[in-house]
């Protein structure tokens, strides 16, 4: 063999190595009821994921900025004390089973009515009072990443029917991609999303403020005072909420508009083109100064951008850690909110025999200044 051939099969070794990644587990501290909790960190190219077993939470996303230097660019606490202690926020969690609000924690399937914890003011907030986000979830390891399942018993929080969930985590080039898989065996609503803090910045500190926002719809479903989609699929032509172009999340932020007061700041779900079902761009983020770039794409039809309105600095854990007022954003892709008392939006229910599958990727890269 030339040493030219031996240098060519060393270096398709090498890249082979390293684009097939690692999965490690490590013990995370022990939930109230007495559970160990683990941690899954996850690496490939350009990306490492921690992934926690409590509330199937994402931890931490490293991710290099334009000069290569990696920084966590998502909002979280350094231990489990932290995330067990804050009910308000949802770091990083799996919400469900119902993502988002629902009316009253009123709604009805087939005829029979169900009640639902109403956890934010009069209405239910994801999935009632001990959400999938405070329970601990199964881990395996699997290729890529880390499988996380979870069985919700008949009646669980008022929703009817054993929901079966699994939802994998993956790592590849510089993306972290998640499956959504749902069984149930009764009829049922489900709407999961993933619930991080997006700070691009990597510091948890700097506001989001200044990142530029693209989001590809010409809709969003603006809402009530409790912040309950009024069922209007509102144009969001010349409006704050029209974000079809890149626009610094700040530029309108404080605009004398109405939804914008209610929700004192951007908390509301933007209708996605394209069709439900099919992979598509939820949105894209740029924060110019480290020239890091986050790209959503989703089979789900809608996405709550969040823009961290009730984050106060307050401090949780042994380690007092706290996270003030817009240092973080959510792109939480989903189906609309309180869906099961609106026939007319793209529905939540599962019934037996069907499996449910979406899946969201959030894709990291950088842009030259
Ligand atoms: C979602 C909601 C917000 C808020 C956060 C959690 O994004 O739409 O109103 O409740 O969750 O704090």
């Amino acid at each position: 063999m030339t040493m030219r051939w031996l240098g060519i099969m060393l270096l398709s070794m090498t890249t082979a190595l390293a684009a097939q990644g690692s999965v490690t587990k490590t013990a995370f501290g022990t939930a109230p009821d007495g559970t160990a909790v683990d941690l899954y960190t996850l690496k490939s190219e350009g990306i490492e994921a921690s992934i926690m077993t409590y509330g199937a939470r994402v931890v931490s996303i490293k991710t290099p900025d334009r000069d290569g230097k990696v920084a966590n660019v998502v909002l979280g606490y350094s231990a489990l004390d932290g995330y067990v202690a804050d009910k308000s926020t949802y770091f990083g969690a799996i919400v469900g089973r119902y993502g988002n609000r629902i009316a009253f924690g009123k709604f009805s399937i087939d005829g029979h009515q169900y009640q639902i914890p109403t956890n934010n003011n009069a209405n239910s907030l994801h999935g009632g009072t001990v959400g999938f986000d405070r329970l601990v979830w199964q881990g395996k390891a699997i290729t890529d990443g880390v499988e996380m399942t979870l069985v919700s018993k008949d009646g669980d929080q008022g929703f009817p029917g054993t929901l079966t969930v699994h939802v994998r985590y993956t790592v590849h080039h510089g993306a972290l991609r998640i499956d959504y898989v749902e069984s149930t065996d009764k009829p049922t609503v489900v709407n999961l999303t993933n619930h991080s803090y997006f700070n691009l910045a990597g510091d948890g500190t700097t506001t989001i403020l200044n990142d530029e926002v693209m989001l590809p719809a010409d809709q969003y479903t603006p809402v009530d005072t409790g912040l309950i989609p009024t069922g209007v699929l509102a144009p969001v032509e010349g409006t704050p909420f029209d974000f079809r172009k890149a626009t610094a999340i700040g530029a309108r932020i404080h605009d004398d508009n109405e939804q914008l007061k209610i929700a004192g700041g951007y908390d509301h779900n933007w209708v996605l083109r394209g069709k439900n079902g099919e992979v598509k761009t939820a949105g894209r983020v740029y924060d110019a100064n480290s020239g890091r770039v986050l790209t959503v794409t989703t089979t789900e039809p809608g996405v709550q951008f969040y823009t961290g309105n009730f984050l106060d600095g307050t401090k949780y854990g042994a380690a007092q850690e706290g996270h003030a007022k817009n240092t973080g954003l959510c792109l939480e892709t989903q189906h609309f909110p309180d869906s099961p008392n609106h026939p007319a939006f793209p529905t939540t229910e599962l019934k037996p025999g069907e499996t449910r599958h979406s899946t969201t990727t959030f894709t990291f890269s950088t842009h030259a200044k």
